[in-house]
């Protein structure tokens, strides 16, 4: 895991997630609430969108042609590649 800066658009703040902590965890720590259940990517209620950058995908849920497209991500498993990711929620 390394550190990456997520930015969610619609929002100013940009976001440092660090090496032990997941999209949803920072994003929850700034009173941004994505709907979750499982955090631990089996799920998929948490399902939101990558608008750039690119993801390295961990979760059970997403089908192949899902990881292949790259749009959806889990983000209480899901990390990004890229230094920047923004996405959608
Ligand atoms: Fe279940 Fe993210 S909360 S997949």
């Amino acid at each position: 895991n390394k550190e990456f800066t997520l930015k969610v658009t619609g929002h100013k703040q940009e976001f440092l997630v660090p090496k032990d902590k997941s999209i949803i965890q920072v994003l929850k720590e700034n009173n941004i609430f994505v709907p979750m259940s499982c955090e631990n990517g089996v799920c998929g209620t948490c399902k939101c969108k990558v608008k750039s950058g690119e993801v390295e995908h961990k979760d059970l849920v997403l089908n192949e042609r899902e990881h292949f497209e790259k749009k959806l991500f889990t983000p209480c498993v899901t990390r990004a590649k890229t230094d920047v990711l923004e996405i959608s929620l």
